[in-house]
């Protein structure tokens, strides 16, 4: 009997490229896994157009129909949970999430970040990497505590930042790791490839 595929859930509020990217991977044969729930706080956002073009369960949920953040991420748990979601990928979700619903998914929620974190947390951060003067920005994969942009790194790429650089060519340039890492880091949890010592994770073989 085949076993059961890795389930995972992707929050999304806008564009979808890094939604689109994990589907493509999963598609290619490179991710053992399907995604069961996309979930978006947003009516608009294009990532629910693109999952359902690819057959994927694709809802909006409103948070002006809850009270409070709370309920609305009690709704968001029940959901997640009806689905027996092993992984939540956060994919430029644009909320900040509770302590319960971390709580409830205990260091199996992701996220990516564009810059190299801990430089640059937040938003706007191409903008803020090009005023800072780096020369070098990126993107990072983490796991999600209570704190924004803070958990403990699992996967970054680095994108040298141009003298000619604007924030969408750097934008553009990091976007593309993006892609590829997003995948890459799932792939480490699927094949539960990961050691902790405290925020240091690190792979526990070095394969491919
Ligand atoms: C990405 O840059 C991601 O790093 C950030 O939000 C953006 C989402 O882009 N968290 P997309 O919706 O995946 O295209």
């Amino acid at each position: 009997m085949p076993s059961e595929k890795f389930k995972l859930a992707v929050l999304v509020s806008g564009r979808g490229s890094n939604l689109q990217a994990i589907i493509d991977s999963i598609e290619k044969n490179n991710l053992a896994a399907e995604i069961s729930l996309i979930l978006s706080n947003e009516p608009d956002s294009y990532a629910l157009q693109r999952g359902k073009k690819h057959g994927l369960e694709s809802v909006f949920l409103n948070p002006k129909n809850f009270p409070s953040r709370d309920d609305y991420e009690k709704q968001m748990i029940e959901l997640l949970q009806t689905k027996s979601i092993d992984l939540v990928c956060l994919a430029g979700f644009m909320r900040i999430l509770g302590k319960e619903f971390i709580e409830a998914f205990s260091g199996k929620i992701i996220n990516i970040h564009p810059s190299l974190l801990p430089a640059f947390p937040g938003l706007n951060v191409q903008e803020k990497a090009l005023e800072h003067g780096a020369k070098f920005s990126g993107c990072t994969v983490h796991f999600v505590n209570e704190e924004v942009d803070d958990g403990a790194i699992i996967l970054q790429a680095i994108v040298p930042i141009l003298d000619e650089d604007d924030v969408q060519s750097l934008s553009d340039r990091i976007l593309e790791q993006e892609h590829i890492t997003y995948s890459e880091a799932i792939r480490l949890i699927i094949e539960d490839n990961l050691e902790f010592y405290g925020r240091r994770v690190i792979r526990k073989t070095r394969g491919n």
